[in-house]
């Protein structure tokens, strides 16, 4: 994707805000007046410019029903804004007062094994108690008449991360509105009874009050029923967030946001989602017990970009270094946060944000990490994020604001045929949409080829590539709007579980990769997945691969109806049979890959798919440097280079190099071993108390272009 027409590039969309913003949430109710005057000088010092605050003070804000104290508020944006730190203004919604509570018993979230959340934690209620609704509505009109016309106000946060830790539930106002969506959707019985083939297991309902929500059932749920259950849960939180917004909007000119957990959380469809925000943000943690958790970091923002479509997004939360809700929390190693930011900027974030500002003393997250750890300002963390607002300083000196980052390549991706494939009683439980997007995402990543996200249904005309390693659910207009993309000249290739079954989980008639079997010139007759454990072997010498590749986990009984195979299985469940097949179709090529494929092979049947694509791999450089190229409009990159081995690497940027081609800067840039000693480190480094704080040297752009930063990362300007 390029630039969305609809963007206008290099203008910041928060409200007095020309920066590329950095900070992170604030909760400072946990704190006395006196650490808030210290937390703004510091704040200040490091470069902070935004800070997200209000997220959990509904209590502190109406501390009863009706009867609101902004008193504390008035006084902390003005102590905030005496320092020029712009505010994120959160609408406190994610967690009412225990008065909520009290008052509403009924708006308990029932889960859907029928456990009754109590509010002894954080985690909103019921999204469709009218109860909430109202309340909900009471704060945001106070808040947003209050703050509206404040010069802080740079941006509006509205709730904290829908969909988690309460999505669905089953409560008595959620199954109401449940069938009101229903009666919306499909206006009469007749439509429902059809959509779910309730004739199976004798399931038809001729009223509407005999329909209850999916909750446990004697055996497996009705999978139809269930995939429209994930719709209207994300439909009815979605409700939500428009009703606060549209509150909002009726005092305030400002920008407003949600955070998305955007690949981590499967409540809700995003491509839905991100429409009705005025800028994407995104949280994002890091997975301590993943080695390369650096590249499912970059598929998450390529994702938040992607549902942004391709605008500047905002990171909104991630961690300085340790977690505390994992079962190890791995502290970062020094320079990890830093690679991880630029990693996320690279990506298409024009905001690197954290939870949190302070780490808490007390409660549930007192262990996790923060921009002033527990250790004070004299630690390695703090002078890590000091070095890190210098940098984005910099880069904001260099005018990245509001440039993007364009891809060749887009990964289909749709939340509702994750949630169909995600039920029960599947072909086989070692199929997993994740694992087949992760695999070739990996790839991609390790070649160095910028990936974008695209809904199945969208424009795909601008990609030279597109991937579909995992679509169960296909509707008809996606099945329609593929073939015209390949029929148009464009490269395409689907994974095996791909097209399967239409909107309502149901399966076409005809061969069992329906949707896609046109385009693809094959039928898929039999699914034949494999034993655990078990491995098939394929013949690819068509592809030019010496030896043979192996597979594991699935393959299918393939007729060739147009395509040919370009590599074949010679043991397992279909010896002689089709395994990989390529289709020249109208102008373009379709290839099927019908088994997991080890990852050297996937890369070996990738590299004739790229060729069919006028598509380069960068195979030069080592396979763990990261590389990511963002674009202004008039003309100017910024070359993201991050180096995740252990070992120094020298990035030629001398003349034409592969993913450098272009660049023409006179020498080498040689990337520090990320992994310094702690110790080491820290040796050297003047010792201070909090009120002495040593800032480090802005980051320089030497005379070579190149913006040299710590730990095995650079920027290069061109
Ligand atoms: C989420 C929440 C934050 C905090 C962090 C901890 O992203 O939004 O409030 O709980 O997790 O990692």
């Amino acid at each position: 994707m390029r630039f969305d027409s609809q963007f206008e590039p290099n203008a910041t969309p928060l409200k007095g805000l020309n920066a590329i913003t950095y900070g992170g949430d604030y909760n400072p109710e946990q704190w006395p007046r006196e650490v808030w005057l210290q937390d703004a000088t510091l704040m200040r010092q490091a470069g902070v410019n935004l800070v997200s605050i209000g997220i959990w003070s509904w209590a502190k804000l109406e501390p009863r029903p009706g009867e609101f104290d902004f008193a504390w508020l008035d006084d902390l944006i003005a102590i905030l804004w005496e320092q020029g730190i712009h505010v994120d203004l959160a609408t406190p919604t994610a967690a009412p007062p225990a008065w909520f509570y009290k008052n509403h018993p009924d708006a308990r979230v029932i889960t859907r094994d029928g456990t009754v959340m109590t509010n002894a934690s954080r985690g909103m209620p019921s999204p469709s108690a009218p109860a909430y609704r109202e309340a909900c509505a009471r704060i945001t009109h106070a808040l947003a008449q209050r703050y509206a016309s404040h010069p802080a106000l740079a941006l509006w946060h509205v709730h904290n991360e829908y969909g988690a830790p309460v999505s669905d539930s089953y409560d008595d106002h959620s199954v109401a509105a449940w069938r009101e969506w229903l009666k919306e959707r499909y206006t009469t019985l007749d439509g429902v009874n059809d959509a779910w083939g309730t004739s199976f297991w004798g399931q038809t309902y001729y009223e509407w009050d005999e329909i209850p929500a999916p909750a446990q059932s004697a055996t497996v749920t009705n999978p139809s029923m269930r995939l429209d259950y994930q719709r209207f849960t994300s439909d009815a939180l979605l409700q939500c967030f428009i009703a606060e917004r549209d509150i909002i909007r009726q005092y305030s000119d400002a920008p407003i946001t949600t955070n998305f957990m955007a690949s981590s959380c499967p409540a809700m469809d995003l491509w839905a989602w991100a429409q009705e925000c005025d800028i994407v943000s995104n949280d994002h943690y890091l997975t301590a017990s993943d080695p390369r958790n650096y590249v499912t970091l970059a598929l998450d923002a390529d994702l938040t970009r992607s549902i942004a479509r391709g605008k500047p997004w905002l990171l909104m939360e991630h961690s300085t270094s340790a977690v505390n809700w994992q079962d190890r929390n791995v502290a970062k190693l020094p320079g990890e946060m830093l690679r991880n930011s630029l990693s996320h900027l690279g990506r298409g974030a024009d905001g690197i944000m954290y939870f949190q500002w302070r780490a808490a003393r007390f409660g549930a997250e007192k262990f996790h990490s923060s921009m002033i750890p527990h250790a004070g300002t004299s630690s390695r963390v703090y002078r890590d994020v000091l070095a890190l607002g210098r940098t984005l300083e910099s880069l904001t000196s260099h005018g990245m604001v509001g440039s993007a980052t364009p891809a060749d390549v887009a990964i289909l991706w749709d939340w509702e045929s994750f949630w169909a494939q995600d039920l029960e009683w599947r072909p086989s439980v070692d199929v997993s949409h994740r694992e087949r997007i992760v695999a070739f995402y990996n790839q991609l990543w390790k070649d160095k080829i910028t990936t974008d996200f695209v809904h199945p249904e969208a424009d795909l005309s601008g990609y030279k590539l597109v991937l579909a390693p995992a679509s169960y659910l296909m509707t008809d207009a996606a099945s329609a709007n593929i073939a015209q993309y390949v029929r148009g000249g464009g490269r395409f290739l689907a994974s095996y579980f791909s097209g399967i079954v239409n909107e309502n989980d149901t399966v076409r008639i005809g061969g069992l990769a329906k949707a896609l079997e046109d385009v693809l010139g094959v039928k898929v007759e039999e699914f034949l997945p494999l034993r655990e454990g078990d491995a098939v072997t394929l013949n690819a010498d068509l592809l030019g691969v010496t030896g043979t590749l192996t597979g594991d986990v699935w393959a299918d009984d393939i007729v060739l109806d147009g395509a040919k195979d370009v590599a074949t299985y010679t043991d397992g469940p279909a010896p002689g049979g089709a395994a990989i097949t390529r289709h020249e179709f109208g102008q373009g090529i379709a290839w099927y890959v019908s088994t997991r494929l080890h990852a050297s092979d996937l890369a070996a049947v990738l590299d004739a798919v790229y060729a069919d694509a006028h598509l380069t791999p960068e195979r030069t450089l080592p396979t763990e440097l990261e590389i990511v190229t963002r674009e202004s409009a008039d003309g100017r990159r910024y070359i993201v280079v991050l180096n995740h081995t252990d070992h120094e690497v020298t990035v030629p940027v001398t003349g034409n190099h592969g993913v450098l081609t272009g660049v023409s800067l006179d020498g080498a840039t040689v990337l520090q071993p990320p992994v310094v000693g702690r110790t080491a480190h820290n040796r050297g480094e003047t010792t201070h108390r909090d009120d002495t704080v040593v800032l480090p040297e802005p980051v320089a752009v030497t005379s070579s272009g190149v913006a040299v930063t710590a730990g095995g990362s650079a920027i290069i300007l061109q």
